[in-house]
């Protein structure tokens, strides 16, 4: 329910019915979600409005926020008001450029690791990229957070999060509203949900027991946390921005490095100048923070794979008191739909939107566009706080791999978004891997 929606003859995914919506009805639209109505908005104007001035009345108490939080508890992406205000304060300068660019070494270390057991592979055998992916992010991401080797919790984690990585308005998702009612599935989420907090808090207390700092982000933001005098935060909403940075910064990243790899498969010329521009400045080195200046073309090929398929794919927002958008009035309560797939492939703003085209990023282009027309890591004061991180990490990996592979897909294995959380792929991505 709710993955694929029927108009006339056509099935459309969620994000596609929005950006259907965009063309026949303009960038205010009102239609039935699955429980409710959902006002979709695609006007870079309106959805700066919403993210910017006007934010603290376009909360995040929607529905699919609060079954999210029955996992992520009350981390910066479901949190709000003024306890989300003093969270972000202390965390933010743990994700400052200078800070995260000290991280390239451990994503060159975790890139290595995939790269060995890639070359270990047989060249017919069947890979799983979006799978390989999902694993290298989840590592990057728990060795940035934790530092020292958590290889032994890592498959069982990353199980336990994929728990969230479903669409949260489907009818089972929404039990977990009501995790102690005897409702189908609630037994074994809180089993899961349990060992999810004891794995973390171990791992918490292990740190805070050690008193020594290897610079991972859970020492920074116990040492940022020690520091915050009045608003420190407890251990329980530690735990909680900890698997917040867990689920936010895995499967983002990994959803984004798929689909540029698909979409370089699709497009050999763009393909071939990626692997020039890689091999003229690199010259067979590894990449790290400071060369990605001297990368322009990499930097853009993921902005352009971004816009294309953005890994958040909407975010949604309830308006606190009423609004106007267009002459339409927006009651107070709405759900508010502010759809980044529509806006970024928003007929008035891109040129031939469903075309891959790295060169509209060019610096030229990009300042004459508007500026809230490309929005992957939305923006405002809830802008995502790990988007350094998620960029780096993208063009290290990307730099490292096209260096030493050529991914082919498997003729006719269909490629189909499928909108959870993130945009996933619905049917997998399977391919095969030749080195070079
Ligand atoms: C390509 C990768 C990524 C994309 C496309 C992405 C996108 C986004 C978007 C669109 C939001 C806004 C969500 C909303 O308003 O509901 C967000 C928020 C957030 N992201 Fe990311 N993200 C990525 C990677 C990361 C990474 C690597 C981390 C951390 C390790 C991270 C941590 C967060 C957090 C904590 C928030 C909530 C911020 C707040 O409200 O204060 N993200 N992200």
């Amino acid at each position: 329910m709710w993955s694929r929606l029927l108009t006339g003859k056509k099935m459309y995914s969620p994000p596609e019915y929005m950006s259907h919506l965009i063309k026949e009805y303009g960038d205010v639209s009102r239609y039935w979600g699955p429980y409710f109505p959902i006002i979709c908005i695609a006007n870079p104007e309106y959805v700066k409005e919403i993210l910017t001035k006007a934010w603290p009345h376009f909360v995040k108490g929607t529905i699919d926020y609060k079954v999210v939080g029955a996992v992520l508890g009350n981390g910066l992406v479901t949190n709000d008001g003024p306890q989300w205000a003093a969270q972000r304060r202390i965390m933010q300068p743990v994700f400052g450029n200078r800070s995260i660019n000290q991280f390239d070494s451990v994503i060159n270390e975790m890139t290595d690791k995939l790269i060995l057991q890639w070359k270990a592979y047989d060249q017919e055998k069947v890979v799983q990229l979006d799978q390989e992916m999902s694993r290298i992010t989840f590592q990057v991401v728990s060795r940035t957070l934790f530092g020292a080797n958590i290889d032994h919790v890592a498959d069982e984690m990353v199980e336990i999060l994929d728990l969230v990585n479903q669409n949260p308005m489907k009818l089972e998702s929404l039990f977990r509203l009501w995790p102690d009612l005897p409702l189908p599935g609630n037994a074994d989420f809180r089993k899961v949900k349990s060992r999810l907090d004891q794995i973390v808090d171990s791992l918490i207390s292990a740190h805070q027991e050690s008193g020594e700092s290897d610079g991972d982000i859970v020492d920074r933001l116990i040492s940022a946390n020690a520091k915050a005098d009045k608003e420190s935060m407890s251990t329980e909403q530690m735990r909680d921005e900890i698997i917040t940075l867990m689920l936010a910064g895995h499967e983002t990243s990994a959803t984004a490095l798929a689909w540029t790899f698909h979409l370089l498969s699709e497009n050999p010329m763009v393909e071939n100048n990626l692997r020039e521009e890689l091999q003229s400045v690199l010259k067979g080195e590894v990449a790290d923070a400071k060369n990605l200046a001297d990368l322009p073309y990499l930097k853009q090929v993921v902005q352009e794979s971004m816009r294309i398929y953005p890994p958040v794919w909407g975010i949604a927002r309830k308006s606190n008191e009423e609004n106007k958008f267009a002459g339409y009035r927006i009651p107070k309560d709405s759900y508010i739909a502010i759809s980044i797939y529509g806006l970024h492939r928003h007929p008035d703003y891109w040129h031939e939107p469903e075309k891959f085209n790295p060169s509209r990023f060019d610096s030229g282009e990009q300042q004459s566009r508007h500026p809230y027309s490309y929005l992957p890591f939305a923006a405002g004061p809830r802008a995502c706080i790990g988007a350094g991180m998620a960029m780096l990490e993208v063009q290290l990996v990307l730099a490292k791999i096209l260096q030493k592979f050529r991914i082919h897909p498997i003729p006719n294995h269909p490629i189909e978004p499928l909108p959870v959380v993130t945009l996933k792929q619905r049917y997998g991505m399977p391919v095969r891997i030749e080195k070079i």
